[in-house]
């Protein structure tokens, strides 16, 4: 055959694939000039919250986070919304929302700022927060560990050893002990892929390691100190409900014409999303088997934020916007708003066959322009899913009040509520009024 009757068929097939995938893989998008964002329906027993993460709120944490902070010369945590402190009248502004449930975390460096060392007074004073919670009628969920743990356990490897899991879970158990007779929702870690993605291969949180395979090593550790801690406290309370918030990102080719934008998008959906749903579905990821891990989840908590536009050539920071289509509208954090990926991810999550409580979901928007579009949208897609029969039990809008947005600092206010940090004043957002009016 002549030369160019080959690049013809290799052509044909170029676009035969192309085309199978646009097909197999819809970028879904909505014109949301046609729905009515008002339509919203929700079942009464609908669960309603907000969330906080400790080393974001508390103030003064010594952990793993304020060291990074200091000897990074990133912007420092210090009182952050000293909410150690003024917890009280930050659960009234919780309360004024209307919210009946409250996801945030214990700081595991309050609980056990030495090896061998608890501080009683810090779980006193977590177990009186959750008293207070239940006596406003409002259901805490707790996250055992959100990105930040004690100086002393990241010094002797952290997660990147496995024969460190027993002291996280020595923690776990402890805490579990002291407060799982008022609290039923437990979130054992959060976002193991952000924490190891960030932390071991992009430099952004601690470590600030760079290293792809280390990145493996601490996410399937990460995985692995889950099902333990998770099979340890069913075996001490069976009716607790315990899962974890996993971080779903879309990952979209930027050029859908092009099979190496394809071929990107694959393998980073893999490396954040798919490997750890395998791990649930299979008991295995990054072709290592992870014993025990089908069926650990009570629950999957899904933390959504936006789709990422890729090729082989993205860049490898944060500090540029990443690409988005020309309709979308950007955020402040640099990620465009894309509320129709919210049920892709719900899809995505299907084959654990677990409930689904969307742990996370919010935007960076100082001038509080956004949020309240981003908020309908996001909230008129779930109402759409759960007539198409999802199962999706709980909303936590991310975050209560503006707070250390880790590597970004105080650049990026993501509150319903709106923090001075120079007075701690706290002053309920517009978009706050409208989440109170829809809740009720
Ligand atoms: C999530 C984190 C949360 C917050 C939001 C904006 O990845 O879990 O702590 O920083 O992003």
């Amino acid at each position: 055959m002549l030369w160019w009757a080959w690049l013809l068929i290799a052509l044909a097939v170029y676009c035969l694939i192309t085309a199978i995938l646009c097909l197999r893989f819809p970028e879904t998008h909505i014109d949301w000039n046609q729905v009515n964002l008002e339509e919203l329906t929700f079942p009464t027993d609908f669960s309603w919250g907000v969330a906080t993460a400790s080393h974001q709120i508390e103030g003064h944490n010594q952990n793993n986070w304020s060291k990074f902070e200091s000897e990074r010369g990133i912007e420092v945590s210090g009182a952050a919304c000293n909410h150690w402190n003024r917890w009280e009248t930050d659960f009234d502004l919780v309360e004024s929302l209307g919210v009946g449930h409250y996801r945030f975390s214990i700081e595991w460096s309050r609980i056990q700022p030495q090896e061998g060392e608890w501080n009683e007074d810090a779980l006193q004073q977590y177990s009186k927060m959750i008293d207070n919670l239940l006596a406003r009628g409002i259901e805490p969920m707790v996250t055992l560990h959100h990105f930040s743990h004690p100086i002393w356990f990241e010094e002797k490897g952290g997660f990147l050893n496995q024969s460190n899991i027993h002291f996280w879970a020595d923690y776990c158990e402890r805490v579990f002990t002291a407060l799982s007779d008022r609290v039923t929702n437990w979130c054992t870690v959060n976002e193991p892929e952000v924490f190891s993605i960030m932390g071991y291969h992009m430099k952004l949180f601690p470590p600030g390691k760079g290293s792809i395979r280390k990145t493996i090593r601490v996410m399937k550790n990460v995985v692995m100190a889950h099902v333990t801690v998770y099979h340890s406290l069913k075996a001490l309370r069976p009716e607790a409900r315990i899962g974890l918030a996993k971080n779903i990102t879309i990952f979209d080719p930027l050029h859908r014409w092009n099979l190496l934008h394809w071929l990107t998008t694959f393998i980073l959906n893999y490396i954040w999303n798919g490997a750890i749903i395998s791990a649930f579905t299979k008991g295995r990821m990054f072709g290592r088997r992870i014993p025990k891990a089908k069926g650990s989840l009570d629950y999957i908590g899904l933390n959504y934020y936006t789709h990422a536009l890729v090729s082989p050539f993205i860049p490898q920071t944060i500090e540029v916007d990443l690409p988005k289509r020309p309709h979308e509208i950007m955020t402040e954090f640099g990620y465009p708003m894309y509320a129709e990926g919210l049920q892709r991810s719900v899809e995505l999550l299907k084959p654990l066959k677990v409930p689904i409580e969307i742990t996370e979901n919010g935007v960076a928007d100082s001038e509080d322009s956004l949020r309240p579009e981003h908020l309908k949208r996001h909230l008129w897609v779930i109402s759409e899913m759960l007539k198409q029969g999802f199962d999706i039990r709980s909303y936590y809008h991310w975050s209560l009040m503006d707070n250390f947005e880790w590597a970004e600092g105080y650049s990026l206010r993501f509150g319903l509520y709106h923090v001075d940090y120079e007075t701690q004043v706290r002053t309920l957002r517009k978009s706050g009024e409208i989440y109170r009016k829809i809740i009720n």
